[in-house]
């Protein structure tokens, strides 16, 4: 294993050279709240992390995303930060996330974190300067502060609704005890947008991302990175176009001035060695929007959502995949493949569902789920993402099979989203719930015997403990190991692009390199592969007599090589 984890670093044949290790990464994205519990407060935290970096790389990560571990009130999970330059006390000490860096590097892995540039915590030390400061003082305007409308100001500034239910406005009473202006507020009333035309915020940022890259930090994720910059005058949203999707001119998403800020911050990268990476978590119109964050002097990665929100249909997938190569390879930049993270319902529940696509309405949350139908569909899923050239992002779990689970008690639930739309939405934790390691019952090892976990896990995860999967090795885990062993040791793997083959209605398959082949059957009949061919990986297991021998399954797939011409 060191050999592995060495050599990957010395960019061995087949493995991307040590300085754009992220063109073809396995990312695997820690909710630290929710992965390891080394201090048994019941709250994952640093030091749960450090204890499983073993594990980290023998599933074969080369990069781990923590997501916030900030001092924070902890109004939406973390992403509300009070302190960017220290680390909550629930999770640790700036001294633990320093031997967190160092250790990670001695395991071959890269480290990534979390940055919330859009909105601070209102416990932040700026918003409160803010409100003590007043209306028009250089305080406020870190934040986006406005008069409200109608008589005494009494009406928010304008129509725009928060992420999280209810108006993206708040207003507050000024110093002298008089109702005062309103504070723009696109998540939880706690989490004050900044204004981005400040100079002292974009200033502070840059210093930021200085304290944690002297660190060794190897790279951010950026939060709501194409949002940050609001048109100033802050016009009323416009319409979603006929048939959905995100309209021209949004005043918010996608504002060309954004793109400002990341060439600086790539200045910056670019001034360390080696350079570091910035990642954004980019919602926008279209794959052609999305890849101007992309350009060679700006960002290095954005997640695929589009992939993400793809339904398991060939069609639609290979779609989705053309247009992610295509418009990537426009401007140099490598593609990402994302299935699940902290934000949506788990894939292995998503799959079992007649609808596939991510959580979109309330109402899919109440949809009966075919768990064993959606993880049979999830092994396939991840076959075919670790096979596309670039880089692949894992959500904690998922190399589990983990489900979302589905009925947390609502006095349990912390999700702001769950009160924000007075429980129209269940909201997200039920995926965040902390990881079974190992043992017969909860915490099972989540954190020391006795301890209780934030959110509970359901006792059937006894079969889905990290220690059960390790043991067994027709399990998810098993085949994340194999699968990402292979993805990094083939040499066909490593090449910017694939080659679609002739296949059946409702199947795929695609060349990578001269001889490696990868067959995905969402269709419902057999897929006939070819005779002759070596088999690599298969999601199901072809065992002697069941299965025709040159035939895969339905929601199934399977890598093979062919014999050299
Ligand atoms: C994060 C969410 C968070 C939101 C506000 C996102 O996109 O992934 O978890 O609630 O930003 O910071």
């Amino acid at each position: 294993l060191r050999d592995r984890a060495g050599s990957r670093s010395a960019g061995a044949a087949g493995e991307s050279p040590a300085g754009d290790w992220w063109r073809r990464a396995a990312v695997y994205q820690i909710y630290i709240r929710s992965f390891a519990d080394a201090n048994g407060d019941g709250i994952g935290d640093i030091d749960g992390i450090r204890g499983r970096l073993d594990y980290l790389r023998d599933l074969g990560a080369d990069a781990i995303w923590i997501t916030p571990w900030y001092p924070s009130p902890m109004a939406d999970g973390g992403y509300d930060v009070a302190d960017y330059r220290d680390i909550d006390p629930m999770f640790g000490s700036l001294a633990d996330a320093e031997a967190l860096v160092r250790e990670a590097h001695d395991h071959g892995i890269k480290v990534l974190i979390d940055l919330v540039p859009n909105h601070t915590s209102n416990r932040h030390a700026w918003f409160r300067e803010a409100i003590a400061a007043g209306r028009g003082s250089p305080e406020r305007n870190r934040y986006i502060f406005r008069d409200g409308r109608g008589p005494g100001g009494d009406e928010p500034p304008n129509g725009w609704p928060s992420g999280f239910g209810g108006s993206a406005w708040e207003r507050i009473v000024e110093p002298d005890g008089s109702p005062g202006q309103w504070y723009l507020h696109w998540f939880d009333v706690a989490q004050p947008d900044l204004n981005w035309e400040d100079e002292e915020v974009r200033a502070e940022f840059e210093s930021i991302l200085r304290f944690w890259f002297d660190r060794g930090v190897d790279g951010f994720r950026i939060d709501v990175a194409s949002a940050l910059v609001k048109d100033p005058s802050l016009p009323e949203l416009p319409l979603e176009p006929p048939g959905g999707g995100m309209p021209d001119n949004h005043p918010y998403f996608d504002q060309e001035g954004v793109h400002d800020i990341y060439r600086s911050w790539r200045r910056l990268a670019a001034t360390y060695t080696p350079a570091r990476v910035l990642l954004g978590e980019i919602h926008v119109a279209t794959a052609e929007r999305l890849v101007r964050y992309l350009r060679p002097d700006e960002l290095h990665g954005a997640f695929n959502f589009p992939f993400m929100r793809t339904p398991l249909e060939a069609t639609a997938l290979r779609t989705v995949i053309d247009a992610t190569l295509r418009t990537h390879a426009s401007v140099g930049a490598s593609p990402t493949w994302v299935l699940s993270n902290h934000d949506e319902i788990r894939h292995a529940t998503r799959f079992g569902r007649a609808y596939t696509g991510i959580r979109s309405r309330p109402g899919d949350e109440l949809m009966p789920s075919d768990l064993a139908l959606g993880r049979r569909r999830s092994r396939a899923a991840i076959m075919l993402v670790l096979a596309l050239p670039g880089c692949s992002y894992l959500y904690q779990g998922e190399e589990l099979g983990l489900p979302e689970v589905e009925d947390l008690p609502g006095h349990l639930r912390q999700d702001p989203l769950w009160e924000g739309t007075g429980h129209e939405i269940r909201g997200r934790d039920g995926c965040r719930v902390p990881l079974p390691w190992s043992g017969e019952a909860p915490p099972f090892g989540f954190g020391p015997p006795g301890s209780v976990p934030w959110l509970p896990q359901p006792a059937d995860w006894v079969a889905l403990t990290a220690a059960a999967e390790a043991a067994d090795p027709g399990s998810m885990l098993a085949l994340y190991r194999e699968a990402l062993r292979l993805r990094r040791t083939r040499p066909d793997f490593a090449g910017p692009t694939l080659r679609w083959l002739p296949s059946p209605p409702g199947t795929l398959l695609f060349a990578r390199g001269r001889r490696m082949r990868c067959a995905v059957n969402f269709s419902a009949q057999a897929m006939p592969l070819p005779a002759g061919r070596s088999p690599v990986l298969e999601s199901v297991p072809t065992e002697a007599g069941s299965l025709e021998p040159d035939a895969l399954q339905p929601d199934a797939a399977a890598w093979f090589e062919l014999p050299e011409e």
